[in-house]
């Protein structure tokens, strides 16, 4: 049942390109303009009353929350916060029937989620639910239900169905955009293009695997390291940070590359490992100086940056690892593909059970 595959993480892993054509199919017109997304049931009235947006989720789903919230206000323009959902309940969020939360659970059973869903619904807000699992609880009490066609996942550390909740991140937003009017007809065109390329743009970065395998490897006798990136970038990073910790226990760090001289750059010494993302042509200069600040701390920096932006990102990494050119917004669908198989490699380095690591459940419906 791993289809030849040592791990389901790793087959998984490579499923993400059919996990994007399934979890697109159907819901983009066929000539390209538009997204359907005929399974809500929210009308135009509605989405034009939407006067924030919460999204709450745990661990990895609440990583996809964090771009999801980027995604949506520069597509639709609307305001969103993302909480973890154990914290949520517990602030005394302020839920207004203009209000919608989306929950965004890969099971639909977390307990935590769950309950943050029902806290949501009593205070008289509308839940639309991201999940992979179609009969779930929260998928049953959500008012919609978006369904992330990324087949069942097995291994604990969630790889397809996070990405396909990024898709679903970028469907609904672009859905909102046209009764909003945030995006014209071009612009939706362009961004539904550059999705349809993603699946093809992620088998290329499959098809680095081993120089992901050999730099896992290096990484894997290290202590500790450092993840950075901007903007979307920074989101990206602290997914890339949880996986690592979650399969191969080298501890890591996430930061802001802006913030890391704010507090911990102490930490970074003469060969301590960073990744940084990036991927942001806007942001590139900054993220750049941020770089050489680790650099002359004698920092080893892995870059994952774009193709074509290879000369200015190689003068100051010492190894670069290039994604396909795709727009701003899109890049997390793609930068998280070799942190996946940097932390999987990593975990097989280290002899550990890529599957099932150590106390750490599928589903966890205990609150
Ligand atoms: C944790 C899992 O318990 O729950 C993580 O170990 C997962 O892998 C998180 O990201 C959230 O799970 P779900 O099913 O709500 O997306």
């Amino acid at each position: 049942e791993k289809a030849g595959f040592d791990h389901f993480m790793l087959k998984e892993i490579y499923e993400q390109p059919k996990a994007y054509r399934d979890t697109m199919l159907g819901r983009v017109a066929d000539d390209g303009k538009s997204v359907q997304l005929s399974e809500l049931t929210m009308t135009k009235d509605y989405i034009n009353s939407i006067r924030k947006v919460h999204i709450v989720a745990c661990g990895t789903a609440y990583h996809a929350g964090l771009v999801g919230k980027t995604v949506i206000e520069s597509i639709a323009r609307i305001p969103v916060e993302t909480d973890v959902a154990s914290e949520y309940r517990y602030r005394s969020p302020i839920i207004t029937p203009d209000t919608l939360v989306i929950v965004v659970s890969q099971s639909g059973e977390t307990a935590d989620t769950l309950a943050a869903l029902r806290e949501a619904k009593r205070n008289g807000a509308r839940v639309l639910a991201i999940t992979n699992v179609v009969g779930s609880s929260i998928a049953r009490e959500a008012d919609d239900v978006l369904v992330t066609l990324a087949g069942p996942e097995i291994a604990v550390a969630s790889t397809k169905a996070y990405t396909s909740q990024l898709v679903v991140f970028y469907l609904l937003s672009l859905y909102f955009a046209d009764t909003l009017g945030t995006k014209n007809t071009a612009e939706v065109s362009e961004i539904l293009a550059a999705m349809q390329e993603l699946p093809e743009q992620v088998e290329s970065i499959l098809e680095q695997a081993l120089v992901l395998r050999d730099i896992a490897e290096s990484i894997s006798s290290h202590p500790s390291l450092f993840f950075i990136g901007r903007g979307i970038d920074y989101p990206v990073a602290l997914e890339g940070s949880l996986k690592l910790k979650e399969i191969s226990y080298i501890h890591s760090e996430a930061y802001p590359a802006g913030e890391l001289k704010h507090g911990t750059l102490a930490l970074i010494e003469e060969g301590v490992p960073v990744i940084a993302l990036v991927t942001q042509e806007e942001l590139y200069e900054k993220t750049l100086s941020n770089i050489k600040e680790v650099k002359a701390r004698g920092a080893n920096v892995l870059g994952i940056g774009n193709v074509g932006y290879e000369e200015e990102a190689n003068k100051s990494v010492d190894t670069l690892f290039s994604i396909p050119r795709t727009l701003p917004i899109l890049t997390p669908a793609l930068s998280v593909v070799p942190l996946q198989l940097i932390s999987y490699y990593a975990s097989l380095a280290l002899g550990h059970d890529v599957d099932k690591p150590r106390n750490l459940a599928k589903s966890v419906t205990v609150e």
